[in-house]
C-alpha cells in the first residue's frame, strides 16, 4: 500500500532522513519507533507532502502509494483524493469549534453523503465519549478526548489509511490502552494503520510489524513480537 524507498530528506541544508526504506501492506498495523529527534514526524510529513515552511524537502528516493508516486502530489490531494488521514503530533484540533464541527470539517471534500452518515455513526460508536460531547467546545475536552477526536477526524476524511504521530503522548496508561484498542478494532475492520510512537510498550503490543529509527535511519525491523523480545530493544526502549 505504502512503499518508501531510499528516502533522503533535508531541512535547509541539513539532512534529516538518510535513505530510509519501509513499507506498509494493506490491512497491516505497522509502527515506527524511535527516540526524540529520530525523524519519525519528518517521515510522516514527507508522506503527507506538507507545504513549506514546515516542509521537509525530499532530495532522493521514492514514496509510492497504491502504485502512485506521491512526490508530485499537492498536499490537499493527499487527503482529498488519495484518502490518507493524518493524526498529527499535538492533535491540532480546532478548540473554538464543537466536536461535531471538527468532524464535519474533515468531510469537506467528500460527496458520498450516505457513507458520511455511516462514518459519523462509526466514530461515535468507537468513541462513546465523543458521542456524549458532540456539541461541546473542543477546548473544554480532556487531552485524551482530543486525541480521540483527532483520530475520528482522520477517519472522517474517508481514509482507508491512517497515519498517527505519537497518539499515546500525554495520555494516562488507561486511555492509551483504550485508544490502541480502538485502533485495533479499526484495523480489524480493514483500516491500514501506520503509527509513530516513542512508547514501544504499547505500540509493540498492538502492531503487526515495527521499524526502529535512530538518527534518520532505520536500524531494525521485524515482527512486533520479535522486536518486543529483542534484548537491545528491551534495554533501550522497554526499560
Ligand atoms: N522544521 C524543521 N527545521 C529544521 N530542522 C528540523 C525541522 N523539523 C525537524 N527538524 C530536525 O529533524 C530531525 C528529526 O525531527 P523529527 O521531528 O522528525 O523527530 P521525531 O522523531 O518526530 O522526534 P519527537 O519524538 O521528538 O517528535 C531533528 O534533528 C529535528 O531537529
Ligand atoms: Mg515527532
Amino acid at each position: 500500500m505504502l512503499e518508501i524507498e531510499n528516502l533522503h530528506v533535508q531541512y535547509g541544508n541539513i539532512e534529516a532522513l538518510h535513505g530510509i526504506s519501509l513499507h506498509v501492506k494493506p490491512g497491516e498495523m505497522v509502527t515506527l519507533l524511535g527516540a526524540n529527534g529520530a525523524g519519525k514526524s519528518t517521515t510522516l510529513m514527507s508522506i503527507m507532502r506538507l507545504p513549506p515552511p514546515e516542509a521537509p524537502r525530499v532530495t532522493q528516493g521514492r514514496i509510492m502509494y497504491k502504485g502512485i508516486d506521491l512526490l508530485p502530489v499537492p498536499p490537499h490531494l493527499v487527503v482529498a483524493q488519495h484518502k490518507i488521514g493524518l493524526v498529527p503530533e499535538g492533535r491540532r484540533v480546532f478548540g473554538n469549534l464543537t466536536v461535531l464541527e471538527n468532524l464535519k470539517l474533515a468531510t469537506y471534500a467528500r460527496k458520498d453523503t450516505a457513507q458520511i452518515h455511516r462514518d459519523y455513526e462509526r466514530v461515535f460508536s468507537l468513541f462513546p465519549r465523543l458521542s456524549d460531547r458532540k456539541n461541546q467546545r473542543v477546548d473544554t475536552l480532556s487531552g485524551g478526548e482530543q486525541q480521540m477526536l483527532a483520530t475520528g477526524r482522520a477517519f472522517m476524511c474517508g481514509a482507508d489509511f491512517i497515519l498517527l504521530d505519537e497518539p499515546s503522548m500525554g495520555l494516562s496508561p488507561l486511555l492509551m490502552q483504550e485508544l490502541f484498542k480502538v485502533l485495533m478494532d479499526l484495523n480489524q475492520a480493514g483500516m491500514t494503520i501506520f503509527v509513530v510512537e516513542q512508547n514501544a510498550h504499547i505500540a509493540l503490543k498492538y502492531a503487526h510489524r515495527a521499524y526502529l529509527m535512530e538518527a534518520g535511519q532505520i536500524v531494525m525491523e521485524g515482527k512486533a513480537s520479535e522486536l518486543a523480545t529483542n534484548p537491545e530493544i528491551q534495554k533501550a526502549y522497554l526499560g
